[in-house]
Formats: C-alpha cells, structure tokens, sequence
C-alpha cells in the first residue's frame, strides 16, 4: 500500500510536476514573501518557525566565540538564530541575491558567495557547520563533494548538523509533503527521499553520524561528528 502510493505520487511528479515546480520555485526564489510564508506554513508541523530553526541545533554546545558556518544561508533565514548564540557566525550561499537580502537581514554575520562543494574556505575552521533545508537541492554526487568540502572546513570533533526532507513514515504525511514537493521542488528533492545521508556521512569518515525523524518521518536532522 506504501509502496504504491509512493509510485503514484513519484509519476505525477515525474509527468508534469517538474514544470509547475519549476514556476512555483522561481516565484518562491524571487518574491522572499512568498518564501517565507511557505516556510512558516511548512514549519507548523514541528510547531512553528522558532522550533524548526533550533531542531538542528539541540544538544549542542554553542558559545559566543563557537565560529559557525551557515552552509547555503539563503536570505538568512537560520543565520539569524546562529547570531543570537555565538558572535562568529559566517553564511555562504551560491546566489549573489540571496546573500545581499541575508546582509540586509542579518547584519551580524558575515558572507561568503561560493558553492558549497567547493568552498573558498579555510580548511579546518569551524567548530559547526549547519545546513538548513538546502541539501535537497544538491545531485547525490554533489552532495558527496559537498560532505567532503565540510569534511575539510570543520576542525577535529567539530560538529555537522543539518535538517531537511525525508521520505514519510507515517503515511497521513505524504500528501502534504508531496505536494509541497510538486509545487516546489525539483528531481533532487525526490532523489534526496531515497538517500541515506547518514551513509554518505560515513563514507567521507565522519563519525557518530545521527539521524533524528521529525513530522511523521518527513523532516529529518542529521548530525556527525569530524
Ligand atoms: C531552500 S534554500 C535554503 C535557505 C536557508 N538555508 C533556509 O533555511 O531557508 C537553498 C539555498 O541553497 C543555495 N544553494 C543551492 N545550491 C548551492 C550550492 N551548490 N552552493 C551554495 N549554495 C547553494 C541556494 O542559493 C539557496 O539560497
């Protein structure tokens, strides 16, 4: 019955899902309203904004001077909760827009442009490197690259940590994912569904890797240790 839902849901994307999800995502990209306001109404069902930010973040420790990477930052969305805990907050994100409304939004950090795998970052710098709803977006091959990339930024026992999309375990949680999926995401975000993140993880030699399920199994935090 599961499987079968899931082929369904996985050929309507296929069959015309992209080239409306590819409208929505521009829009949802150009207009940060509407970004936001879809990320509000998607982080309702951990309980709100404030608590899906933090998700990432529990258990662990966070001073004033902990230098944190907000890998693919975006307008800032998380940045502004990294700034509130430690004073060496630094985002990096590929779009020259998205870094220019993150420096409006959250003056407190500073910002790199550049890809996430490959990083113009020191090696071994960051005592936490944080990814917030971007791994998605990445081919697995990609992702490879960019777990090695973290890989090098984070100091020895520094600490990756990220929350994104993950297939359903609980099956009243498919159709509001799916369809969040067909509006917005593209073929990476499904891809993403069928990876293990935390054995890609392993492969790079990060160790202590953890998964955590969130929202009937569709948000997942992952954290592993360097
Ligand atoms: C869905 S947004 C997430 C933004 C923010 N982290 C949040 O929590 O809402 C994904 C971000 O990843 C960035 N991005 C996508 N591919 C990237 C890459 N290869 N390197 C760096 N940034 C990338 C995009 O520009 C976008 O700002």
């Amino acid at each position: 019955m599961v499987l079968w839902l899931t082929q369904i849901i996985e050929n309507a994307e296929f069959n015309g899902g992209l080239a409306v999800a590819t409208i929505f995502r521009t829009l949802s990209y150009k207009y940060q309203w509407l970004y936001d306001g879809i990320s509000s109404l998607a982080t309702l069902s951990v309980g709100g904004e404030t608590k899906f930010r933090n998700l990432a973040l529990q258990g662990l420790t966070i001073d004033s001077n902990t230098k944190i990477l907000d890998l693919c930052c975006g307008a800032g969305q998380t940045t502004r909760f990294l700034v509130q805990f430690s004073k060496q907050v630094t985002g990096l994100d590929a779009s020259p827009v998205a870094l220019q409304r993150a420096s409006l939004a959250v003056p407190q950090a500073q910002y790199v442009q550049g890809l996430a795998e490959a990083m113009p970052l020191d090696t071994q710098q960051f005592d936490i490197v944080h990814s917030s709803v971007a791994l998605h977006e990445m081919e697995t091959e990609q992702l490879k690259q960019i777990f090695q990339e973290i890989y090098r930024v984070l100091k020895p026992n520094g600490v990756f940590t990220a929350i994104d999309l993950h297939e359903p375990t609980n099956l009243l949680f498919w159709p509001p994912l799916a369809t969040f999926m067909w509006l917005f995401e593209t073929d990476t975000a499904w891809q993403l569904l069928k990876t293990n993140l935390v054995t890609l993880l392993q492969e790079v030699g990060f160790k202590n890797c953890q998964q955590t399920l969130y929202a009937g199994g569709s948000l997942q935090v992952v954290q592993a240790i360097r």
